[in-house]
């Protein structure tokens, strides 16, 4: 899918994601995964601001997405809260940030609509600084094989209805990337990731 299309495909989806964030769901991986940010935080495809409320007291996040739509909600997001956050419009897979510059760099739901999912987690490796942390809550291809077979069956038609593929395998492309992956857990039938790592 090429990229303009991709973006109007999230547009759609935009208020569908801020109602999801009212809803509060997933907050106890959100939770659990996000009080381990710390300092300048980059959240790569921040959608519609769906885990400000769960960081830490005193970071300060840099918040990237190519949707305009989902940053419409994303700001109205940071405004009701304290966290104090700086928006980039942009295509992570293109996008220049400066290398080791900071100190968190978190990813929920978004290294299912990459073109190059792998790309994405080395260039993550390079903006976090040395020694600082890497938090991914994801999902993928699950650990349970006949739902992995009807992931595999229903992919296409999922990738062109929501922009997201439902069968990579996150943790192995996170390994292959370089990143020291510390904690793992699973979560939704062995579909989602949640996971802890260093640079
Ligand atoms: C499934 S939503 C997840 C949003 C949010 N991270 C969450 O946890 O709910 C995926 C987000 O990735 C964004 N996205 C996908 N590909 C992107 C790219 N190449 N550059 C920037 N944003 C992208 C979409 O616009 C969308 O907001």
């Amino acid at each position: 899918m090429a990229k303009r299309p991709k973006t109007a495909v999230f547009d759609k989806q935009a208020r569908k994601y801020a109602v999801k964030r009212e809803a509060a769901l997933m907050v106890d991986w959100r939770s659990r995964l996000l009080k381990a940010a710390e300092g300048r935080v980059l959240e790569l495809a921040v959608g519609a601001g769906v885990n400000f409320p769960y960081y830490p007291s005193g970071v300060k996040v840099t918040a990237v997405d190519f949707s305009t739509a989902m940053l419409e909600h994303a700001k109205q997001a940071a405004a009701s809260s304290n966290l104090e956050v700086q928006f980039i419009c942009g295509d992570i897979e293109s996008l220049a940030l400066p290398e080791q510059s900071f100190d968190t760099v978190v990813s929920t739901l978004s290294l299912c609509a990459y073109d190059q999912p792998l790309a994405v987690l080395r260039r993550m490796r390079r903006w976090c600084r040395p020694g600082g942390r890497i938090l991914l809550l994801e999902h993928g291809k699950s650990t349970n094989p006949p739902l992995a077979l009807l992931q595999k069956a229903a992919d296409p038609l999922l990738y062109r209805m929501l922009g997201c593929h439902h069968t990579r395998d996150i943790g192995a492309l996170a390994r292959e990337a370089g990143l020291q992956v510390e904690r793992t857990e699973r979560c939704w039938l062995g579909m989602g990731s949640l996971i802890w790592a260093r640079p």
